[in-house]
């Protein structure tokens, strides 16, 4: 069937005001040595873990459109929510004292069991670096009311908050996506090479459901696949649609092209709950540490990526996926943050060592 697109959406996209603060665009590697290793597709991966601010990520791209919003309404104060080594609230802090902003983060205490480490280094430190005012609170399944109450408080104050949502996924984050999707399509055409398949780790939904938007505007017809790194797949869905539809209305895309692609979600790889690592995104890391020399984190992109090694070793992947992306979304701050797996790794190390 021919994919037709929506060009007058696309040029919407291009036409929304950003804060210019990526380095874009970022760069598409061959992983050949993991490739050789697999034996399936060659893998690729988008490096959003290389947008520049404040160590990069994902969020750099959404931030850009947010900010921008943020400006024109004149906001002096950005508010947001995350866990407490939330990578979004880390790049909300440093854009916001790039900007001039104050910046109040709500971090959540969502992950049980943590370590002193986990309270004060990572993203935590460097959301304190970036002078942002921090209120912990206790974990909530729904997030607005704490937004609301601190946008409340601040108004109050006399200052003019600007609320970013969880994850920055809203319409405005989720269209960051759609445009770092036409990039990343750029990027395959000028390689000459087909793009077939992409894997991304998913939690609060905007990257996903602009990567979907993105491939609808463009007519890609291929496979996308997101790895909950947080809910079960019905949950994630529902995260998924909300920001999608945002984005479509706010770039006027015809109804009839959203929901192909299909929103896919993989949920197998959570383990015990968001922000406890599992053996597999642990080995994860280790394996792209030793083929590739790169880091993937212990909350997102090592679920993510242990989700893509079990897909290619149950050959899900249909034999004319020549090309498999997966994006890299950043996040190996939180490395720093999880010292049990440092102490896991030297235990095994030695080990083999002796
Ligand atoms: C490093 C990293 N990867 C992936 C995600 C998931 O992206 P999204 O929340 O847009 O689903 C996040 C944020 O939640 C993140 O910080």
């Amino acid at each position: 069937m021919p994919c037709k697109g929506d060009p007058n959406a696309i040029d919407a996209l291009r036409k929304l005001k950003r804060v210019s603060m990526a380095h874009l665009p970022t760069p598409v590697e061959p992983l050949d040595r993991l490739s050789a290793a697999l034996g399936g597709p060659r893998i690729w991966m988008k490096r959003d873990d290389c947008t520049g601010l404040a160590t990069g990520g994902n969020k750099t791209r959404k931030i850009e459109f947010l900010m921008a919003d943020a400006v024109a309404k004149g906001a002096d104060t950005v508010v947001t929510v995350g866990a407490i080594q939330s990578n979004h609230a880390r790049q909300v802090a440093a854009a916001s004292a790039r900007l001039g902003l104050r910046c109040v983060l709500g971090l959540l205490d969502a992950v049980p069991d943590r370590s002193q480490v986990y309270r004060l280094l990572g993203n935590v430190f460097l959301d304190k670096l970036f002078d942002a005012e921090i209120r912990i609170s206790p974990d909530l399944e729904d997030t607005e009311p704490l937004l609301d109450s601190i946008a409340d408080e601040l108004s109050r104050q006399g200052r003019q908050p600007y609320v970013i949502p969880l994850g920055g996924s809203n319409g405005l984050g989720a269209a960051a996506y759609a445009e770092a999707f036409l990039e990343l399509l750029a990027q395959f055409e000028a390689l000459q090479e087909p793009l077939n398949a992409i894997v991304v780790p998913i939690v609060s939904g905007g990257t996903l459901a602009g990567l979907l938007l993105g491939a609808s505007l463009s007519g890609w017809r291929g496979t996308m696949i997101g790895i909950s790194a947080s809910d079960k797949a019905e949950r994630a869905i529902q995260r998924v649609r909300v920001p999608q539809l945002a984005a479509a209305e706010i770039l006027g895309a015809s109804d009839e092209i959203i929901g192909q692609p299909p929103i896919v979600i993989d949920d197998r790889f959570v383990g015990k709950g968001y922000g406890i690592p599992t053996p597999e995104c642990v080995q994860a890391i280790e394996l792209l540490a030793r083929k590739e020399g790169l880091l993937l984190d212990p909350v997102y992109t090592g679920k993510a990526m242990a989700g893509l090694l079990t897909l290619i070793r149950e050959n899900y992947f249909q034999a004319d996926v020549n090309n498999l992306l997966f994006w890299h979304t950043g996040g190996s701050v939180a490395l720093h943050a999880y010292p049990e797996i440092a102490v896991d790794f030297e235990k095994r190390t030695s080990r083999r060592e002796t």
